[in-house]
């Protein structure tokens, strides 16, 4: 019998090797997630996400240089309001937070892909993300879809390239997509938080965005990770009301579930590494544990081997600097 080796072509030089290799991760494949606050001079770092900040409109414009030269080209928002009510009305106010901060990005960088995050749990004073049925305490799924789809129309109209619908109502994209079109924003993407498993790594986002649920969880709209079926069916849903581009969140534990999904639909695939993906490689970089740069290369490089085209990631600048610190390094 043949004696199997490792293959010649990994045994022989580094060259061969980079020569060989399948999968690379680009600037063009980041998405930056940035959390926007009313008031000046906030620059605020979210305790359990060191190196993520809250940002006010003044600094974002800082920090917006500093993503611009990196080389990040789309950024989402994720607003943070002082004013909470029980129908979330800070996600479809013209003046809201991120609307505001979407017309200051289109202005600075018009080459910007703006993305809008949509979804009323930041907005609204209980944390569900969808308007609440005061008798049993239930998330009304037709009630909030005409909630959403203005909160869409307003970030369109404010100058977002994409929405991203992220509170998991049932018929949430078909809606939005119908109300965009009659309003002149054909051209709008819709990025559908196709498959939103209901994840204990979204803990730290939630102290950033003050969205914990004042009572129960999100386990009657947010999947249930023990099942796969159910991400088809979600995302066969998505594609069939028209949605342009398809996630699956969390990022690196639900490779599996990127992979199928990629495999079965035709459409570009958006990973999103998350808020406690991001914590806890940060806390272990940060006590010397683990080699950070290698650890979130290996881990966005995997997420693309499983089928996403795009990464939101908080490490998006960063990544975009080593790759062109690299790209300096090679040409040396
Ligand atoms: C809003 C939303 C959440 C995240 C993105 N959009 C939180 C949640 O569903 O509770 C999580 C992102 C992260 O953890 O980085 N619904």
């Amino acid at each position: 019998m043949e004696l199997i080796r490792r293959p010649r072509r990994l045994r022989v030089s580094q060259a061969i090797r980079d020569l060989v290799h399948e999968t690379d991760i680009h600037t063009n494949d980041l998405i930056y997630p940035i959390f926007v606050v009313e008031g000046e001079h906030v620059r605020t770092e979210i305790p359990s996400m060191p190196g993520i900040y809250h940002y006010s409109l003044d600094t974002l414009e800082t920090h917006l240089k500093e993503v611009w030269d990196s080389g990040v080209r789309a950024v989402i928002f994720f607003g943070v309001p002082d004013h909470k009510d029980a129908v979330g009305s800070g996600a479809y106010d013209d003046n809201g937070i991120v609307q505001r901060a979407l017309r200051l990005t289109k202005g600075l960088y018009p080459q910007m892909i703006c993305i809008a995050d949509i979804c009323l749990c930041e907005y609204t004073s209980h944390g569900h993300c969808g308007v609440i049925d005061g008798a049993c305490g239930k998330v009304l799924n037709d009630e909030t879809l005409a909630l959403l789809a203005k909160a869409a129309l307003s970030c369109a109209k404010a100058g977002a390239d994409i929405v991203a619908p992220s509170d998991m109502m049932d018929g949430r994209i078909g809606y939005m997509r119908k109300v965009l079109d009659e309003n002149g924003c054909e051209d709008t993407l819709i990025m559908a938080y196709s498959v939103k498993y209901a994840s204990a790594f979204y803990g730290p986002f939630r102290d950033a965005a003050d969205s914990a649920p004042a009572f129960g969880d999100r386990r009657s709209y947010q999947m249930d990770w023990r099942n796969k079926k159910d991400a088809i069916v979600e995302t066969a849903l998505d594609v069939s009301e028209g949605a342009d581009i398809l996630m699956v969140k969390p990022g690196l534990p639900y490779l599996d579930i990127l992979k199928t999904v990629s495999d079965k639909f035709m459409l570009p695939m958006c990973s999103y590494q998350v808020s406690g993906e991001y914590a806890m490689i940060k806390a272990a970089a940060l006590n010397g544990w683990i080699d950070e740069k290698a650890v979130v290369t290996e881990a966005v490089t995997a997420m693309k081997r499983a089928g996403a085209k795009m990464i939101i990631t908080y490490y998006a600048v960063d990544i975009a600097r080593w790759l062109k610190e690299e790209e300096a390094y090679d040409k040396e």
